[in-house]
């Protein structure tokens, strides 16, 4: 019997969504088990989000804070063959939940030594999310096989503002006539992820290792290389902006109110001046740095690889 752990948390259910159809087929398949483990953190984060509280939520969140988890269900001196690891982007890095998890004692006993599957569905920027994640899991001893990334089907204009509003008011639009498009994953991609989970299935049932190749050719993965640049950048302010509202107070402090608000208008400034600028110096600079960006992008597509 081989055993598959699948460890989860969403807030809208569009990750749970992913995840499920990829379990779907190691549902159906004989010999396999499969036990799911919803992470639950003890004070629950909101779901619409107030505004100001989902900005308050970065600095812990990018500086990998983990928050108190409930005990999970599943007895972590168990081992798996194969973990599946669904988390979503928060600020550049995995969700706080996930980022707990990874850090928590049963975390570090069920990952050791064993293969892992990262699996993120978020609006469309995760290549630093899943940096941290791969640090998390190399310090837990595991062993990441495959990685696949599902980004918002508005792309990266669209999203910028359906995103918030769904994650702000929990509907995911379209809004103003469709101006603002739907938020989220297409609904088709989401199906489509059961390609990933038949792969894993026959894997198992052919007794061949779950190593690197395990999700290859699958187009699991598209980088967007306009985005590389950007990210880091930004990623690079978060950090600063994190240790200065880190150093005012816990998470809801009155006296991180007033730094919040500049950090906004920081991020809005970044999102719509280094985003667009760093995507049109990448797509002038292509021909000049072809080699690089196609380094960058088996890097970063790693393990799964990129079509
Ligand atoms: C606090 C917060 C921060 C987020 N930051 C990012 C981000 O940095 N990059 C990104 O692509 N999506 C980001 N998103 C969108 C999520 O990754 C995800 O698409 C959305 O929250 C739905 O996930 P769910 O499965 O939990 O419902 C963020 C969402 C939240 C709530």
């Amino acid at each position: 019997m081989k055993k598959v752990l699948v460890v989860q948390y969403s807030q809208s259910g569009q990750l749970t969504d992913v995840v499920a159809q990829i379990v779907g087929p190691l549902r159906e398949a004989a010999g396999v088990e499969v036990i799911v483990e919803t992470v639950r953190p003890v004070s629950p984060y909101p779901f619409p989000w107030p505004v100001l509280r989902f900005f308050d939520t970065f600095p812990e969140a990018v500086y990998l804070d983990p928050p108190a988890l409930q005990a999970f269900q599943v007895d972590p001196a168990e081992r798996f063959d194969l973990v599946i690891l669904g988390y979503q982007a928060w600020f550049l890095s995995p969700s706080l939940p996930i980022t707990g998890f990874l850090q928590s004692e049963t975390g570090r006993r069920l990952l050791a030594d064993t293969p892992v599957v990262t699996v993120v569905a978020c609006r469309d920027m995760w290549l630093m999310a899943q940096e941290q994640v791969r640090g998390l899991l190399a310090a837990c001893g595991a062993r990441l096989v495959g990685h696949v990334a599902l980004v918002d089907e508005a792309g990266s204009i669209g999203s910028f503002l359906a995103t918030p509003f769904w994650v702000w008011t929990g509907n995911r639009g379209p809004r103003l006539w469709g101006l603002i498009p739907r938020a989220g994953v297409n609904p088709r991609e989401i199906a489509a992820s059961r390609r990933f989970g038949e792969r894993i299935a026959s894997v198992l049932a052919a007794g061949r290792p779950l190593d690197e190749t395990l999700l290859r050719g699958l187009d699991a993965v598209r980088v967007n290389e306009r985005l590389i640049g950007s990210e880091r950048a930004i990623r690079r302010g978060f950090l600063l902006w994190g240790r200065l509202l880190r150093s005012l107070g816990p998470q809801g402090a009155l006296a991180r109110k007033p730094v919040l608000l500049l950090y906004i208008v920081w991020l809005v400034a970044m999102i719509l001046t280094v985003v667009p600028l760093a995507a049109l110096i990448k797509t002038l600079l292509a021909p000049l740095t072809r080699n690089r960006i196609a380094a960058q992008k088996a890097y970063y597509s790693a393990p799964s690889g990129s079509r």
